[in-house]
């Protein structure tokens, strides 16, 4: 399944319907507000997800937080129609998601999956899938190398790169696509600082110039380096979500405010 979403293609066991083979190309109706109404997802008497209400529009980033195994992995995956939950639904501007608006869509992970061929061609190949011809594939992938500052890296292969290049790469490849929006899920959690700044300035050109960013982070320092609005979950919930100084500087749940300190939040 992984392989697909690298390649902005819609892995083939989503939930997501199938609105032919082609379609993918012609996807061209933006994807933004993404709703989702009650969301729910319970697994041996547990409550995973509990989300009423949720929208991601307009522009700008959201940072995901909380602790380990609030559910925000799960309610990204369920918005980006990765999996369906237990109850509730998902709608992509007022439709359910389809393969044909996928190209619309961009998902970056943890750790990279990219192809094994050059650097350039990981990216070209994500370009072609969503229809550009040769040529243009070809001219947009050099450009998306050289924003990430990887032009020197084009002809090297994608497996000999080191972790942090690997995830410059998997984002400049989302970024080619130009998506209408971006889900990046810990994207830097195994980076040296100057990788970290890297992605986190990518992800802020790409912001500043109109991409619809939401973003999981586990550093609180990140999370308030790179967005302007904070979402908070526990235990499957949202517990708020606030404007980035605001949820810092004046959080309104205790267990926000518990959060920022460091304490350990109990289940
Ligand atoms: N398919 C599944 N079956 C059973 N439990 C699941 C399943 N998927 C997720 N979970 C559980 O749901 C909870 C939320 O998982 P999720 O991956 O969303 O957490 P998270 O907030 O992303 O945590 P982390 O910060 O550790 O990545 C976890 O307790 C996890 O074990
Ligand atoms: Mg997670």
């Amino acid at each position: 399944m992984r392989w697909s979403l690298c390649l902005g293609l819609p892995p083939k066991d989503m939930p997501m319907h199938d609105d032919g083979p082609s379609a993918l190309q012609t996807g061209t109706t933006p994807i933004l507000p993404i709703t989702g109404k009650g969301l729910f997802v319970r697994r041996k008497g547990r409550d995973l997800l509990d989300v009423q209400d949720i929208t991601i529009g307009g522009r700008g980033t959201t940072v995901l937080v909380g602790p380990n195994g609030a559910g925000k992995s799960l309610m990204l995956n369920i918005l980006a129609g990765l999996k369906a939950p237990d109850r509730g639904t998902v709608l992509w501007n007022g439709v359910p998601p389809s393969r044909s608006r996928y190209c619309r869509f961009g998902m970056v992970l943890q750790s990279a999956v990219l192809l094994r061929r050059p650097a350039l061609s990981n990216i070209e190949y994500a370009l072609r899938a969503v229809g550009h011809d040769k040529v243009e594939a070809r001219n947009r992938a050099h450009r998306a190398l050289a924003d990430a500052g990887m032009t020197k890296l084009a002809s090297a292969s994608a497996r000999v790169l080191s972790g942090g290049e690997r995830q410059r790469l998997a984002l400049a490849r989302a970024l080619a696509v130009q998506p209408d929006v971006l889900f990046l899920d810990e994207p830097t959690s195994s980076l040296d600082p100057a990788s970290v700044l890297a992605i986190e300035r990518m992800v802020k050109a790409a912001s500043d110039g109109g991409m619809r960013i939401v973003l999981i982070a586990h550093d609180l320092a990140q999370a308030r380096r790179v967005s302007n609005e904070i979402m908070m979950m526990h235990n499957g919930r949202i517990i708020e979500t606030a404007p980035t100084d605001r949820f810092f500087d004046a959080p309104k749940s205790a267990e926000a405010a518990a959060f920022i300190a460091g304490k350990i939040l109990i289940s």
